[in-house]
C-alpha cells in the first residue's frame, strides 16, 4: 500500500494539458504571457497560484522561447510569478496525428454523439501513442522521485496516466475528461478501446462531468477489461490498483463575470453594440455563442431561427440573431464543411427576409474582446445554446453570470450537460425545429416576473456551484482515492 500523508502541501502539483495557460507575445520588446479564453485555464488557474507547481502543456505561443529560463522553465503570471510552465514542442507530423488525427478526428466524434464519423487513422494513433509518451517523460522529469500528485486534463492524454504509473507507481493521479463519455456499443468503434481505457485506469481518480458519463466508463470496463466494478460506489479494482471514478461538473468564475458585466467598460460597450444592432432603434436581439463546432447544433439553431421568421411575420424587421464565437479546428474536413452550411444557412435566411437595411441573421466567426462578449450577453434577450451533445457547455453558464439585472431568457439543449442544472431554461432539442422556434417565441413572449423568476434561479444554481467549488472538490476526492480506505471516501 502507498504511504501517503494527507496534506497537499506534501506534494509537488503537476498539471497536464494540451492547451497551455498563458500564451506569450512580444509587447514592446518583452515577453508578455496572456491566459487565453476558455474554462479550462480559469479554472486550474487559481489553484496553481495558490499551491505553485508546474503546469506541463503544448507549445502553441508565438513567443514561448524568449519567455523560457535556461531550465526550459517560464514563470507565470507574469506580474505575479506563482508556478512554472513547462512546454513541449510538438513537429507539424506529430500535432496532425495527435491533435488534429487521432484526438479531434477520432475521439472527439467518439465521444460525441453528433454523427459524425470518426476517422480511426493507425499513423494517427501511433502519434496520439509517442506524444502521450514525450508528455510523459516531462512529467517524470518534473516529478524527479519527489511525492507528486499529477492532475491530467482531457481527451488528449487518454494514455498519460498509464505511462506515468508504469514508472512513478506511488504518484497520485488525476485526470478530468472534459467531454462525454461514450456506451461500450459506440466505444467498440474504437480500434484501441482496450488500450484506452487501461491508459485512464493508470488513474486514482477519473472525473467526468455526469453520473451518466461515469456509468457509461464503468459499463465500457466491465464489458472489455479484467477488472472489478463497482458501479454504485464508482470503484474499479484492475491491476491491483483502485480507480475512483466520480462526477464533477465543471462551472465558470461567477464573481468574476458578474464584476465584469456591471463594469463600465461593458456599460460602455453595450451602449456602442446597441447603435451597432439597432437596438436602440427598438430592434431586439437574440444570441449564439459557440467555439465553432459540429457538436454545437449551429445549423440546427438557424433552422429554427428560420422557421420563426416563418411563422410568426411579427418578428421580421424586429429580431436581430447574431451568431458569435471564433472557428476551431479548421484544417478538419468536417469543420470547413461545418463553416460552408453555416455561412449558406446565414446567406439563405438574410436572402430570404431581409429588407429595408434589416439583415436577421448575423455571423461573426472571429474572436472578440471578453467585454465585448459581456455586453452581448447583456443586450441578448435571449441566448440559444442549442448542442447535438456537450459535455457542460460553459456559455449557457457564462449568459447567467452576465445576467446582473435578472433578465434574459436562456433556451438550452437538452443534450448538453449544463441542462442538469439550469432548470430554470427553456429545454429544448435541436433537431425538433419547430418545437425550438416555439422556445423561441416563448422567450420572446415571456412575461417579466416569469423571467426574473427563472434567471434568479439559475444565477443562484450557478454562484453556488462555481470553479473554485468544482477545483476544491476534485483535489479533496484525489486525496482520499489516494488513500488504501475507500471505505472513508466523501461524495
Ligand atoms: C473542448 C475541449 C478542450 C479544448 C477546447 C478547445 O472544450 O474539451 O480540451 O481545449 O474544446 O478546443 P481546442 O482544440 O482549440 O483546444
Amino acid at each position: 500500500q502507498r504511504l501517503v500523508s494527507r496534506e497537499l502541501s506534501d506534494y509537488r502539483l503537476i498539471v497536464v494539458s494540451n492547451r497551455q495557460p498563458y500564451v506569450f507575445k512580444m509587447v514592446d520588446g518583452v515577453p508578455r504571457g496572456e491566459m487565453p479564453p476558455g474554462g479550462l485555464t480559469a479554472a486550474i488557474d487559481p489553484l496553481m497560484r495558490a499551491c505553485g507547481g508546474t503546469w506541463i502543456a503544448q507549445s502553441n505561443g508565438e513567443d514561448d522561447l524568449a519567455a523560457m529560463d535556461d531550465s526550459g522553465r517560464i514563470r507565470v503570471p507574469t506580474d505575479a510569478p506563482a508556478y512554472s510552465m513547462r512546454l513541449l514542442n510538438l513537429s507539424d507530423e506529430e500535432n496532425t496525428g495527435f491533435y488534429y488525427g487521432f484526438a479531434n478526428e477520432g475521439l472527439w466524434p467518439l465521444c460525441h454523439i453528433a454523427y459524425t464519423e470518426p476517422v480511426f487513422d493507425a499513423e494517427h494513433y501511433g502519434f496520439y501513442q509517442s506524444v502521450n509518451r514525450r508528455f510523459a517523460d516531462l512529467v517524470l522529469d518534473e516529478i524527479n522521485d519527489e511525492p507528486a500528485i499529477v492532475l491530467i486534463q482531457d481527451y488528449h492524454l487518454a494514455l498519460l496516466p498509464r505511462y506515468i504509473r508504469e514508472v512513478s507507481p506511488d504518484t497520485i493521479i488525476g485526470q478530468f475528461w472534459h467531454i462525454p463519455w461514450p456506451n461500450p456499443d459506440i466505444l467498440r468503434i474504437c480500434p484501441w478501446q482496450d488500450e484506452i481505457l487501461d491508459g485512464m485506469l493508470g488513474n486514482d481518480l477519473l472525473g467526468f462531468h455526469l453520473s451518466g458519463d461515469c456509468q457509461n466508463f464503468i459499463s465500457c470496463v466491465d464489458a472489455n477489461l479484467d477488472a472489478q466494478v463497482d458501479p454504485e460506489y464508482g470503484l474499479i479494482d484492475y491491476r491491483d490498483e483502485t480507480t475512483l471514478v466520480r462526477p464533477f461538473p465543471i462551472s465558470i468564475d461567477f464573481d468574476n463575470l458578474d464584476t465584469e458585466a456591471r463594469s463600465e467598460e461593458v456599460e460602455d460597450e453595450m451602449a456602442r453594440l446597441s447603435r451597432e444592432l439597432g437596438l436602440n432603434r427598438g430592434r431586439i436581439l437574440g444570441l449564439g455563442i459557440d467555439r465553432q463546432d459540429y457538436t454545437k447544433g449551429i445549423p440546427h439553431r438557424l433552422r429554427a431561427v428560420e422557421r420563426l421568421f416563418e411563422k410568426w411575420p411579427q418578428y421580421r424587421g424586429r429580431l436581430v440573431f447574431l451568431q458569435a464565437g471564433a472557428t476551431s479546428r479548421t484544417s478538419i474536413n468536417s469543420y470547413m464543411q461545418l463553416t460552408i452550411d453555416i455561412e449558406s444557412a446565414v446567406n439563405r435566411i438574410n436572402e430570404r427576409f431581409g429588407h429595408d437595411g434589416w439583415q436577421p441573421v448575423l455571423y461573426w466567426p472571429t474572436s472578440l474582446p471578453s467585454t465585448t462578449f459581456s455586453a452581448l450577453r447583456r443586450l441578448a434577450s435571449f441566448c440559444a445554446e442549442s448542442s447535438l451533445h456537450d459535455g457542460m457547455n460553459l456559455v449557457a453558464k457564462e449568459y447567467v453570470a452576465s445576467r446582473v439585472d435578472d433578465d434574459g431568457v436562456l433556451i438550452l439543449s437538452a443534450f448538453a450537460g449544463a441542462a442538469q442544472e439550469l432548470t430554470g431554461s427553456l429545454i429544448i432539442n435541436p433537431y425538433a425545429t419547430e418545437q425550438f422556434a416555439e422556445a423561441i417565441h416563448q422567450a420572446l413572449t415571456m412575461s417579466d416576473a416569469e423571467r426574473r423568476i427563472r434567471m434568479r434561479q439559475m444565477r443562484n444554481t450557478v454562484r453556488e456551484n462555481n470553479i473554485y467549488k468544482w477545483a476544491g472538490r476534485i483535489m479533496m476526492n484525489l486525496m482520499q482515492a489516494s488513500t488504501p480506505d475507500h471505505s472513508r471516501l466523501t461524495t
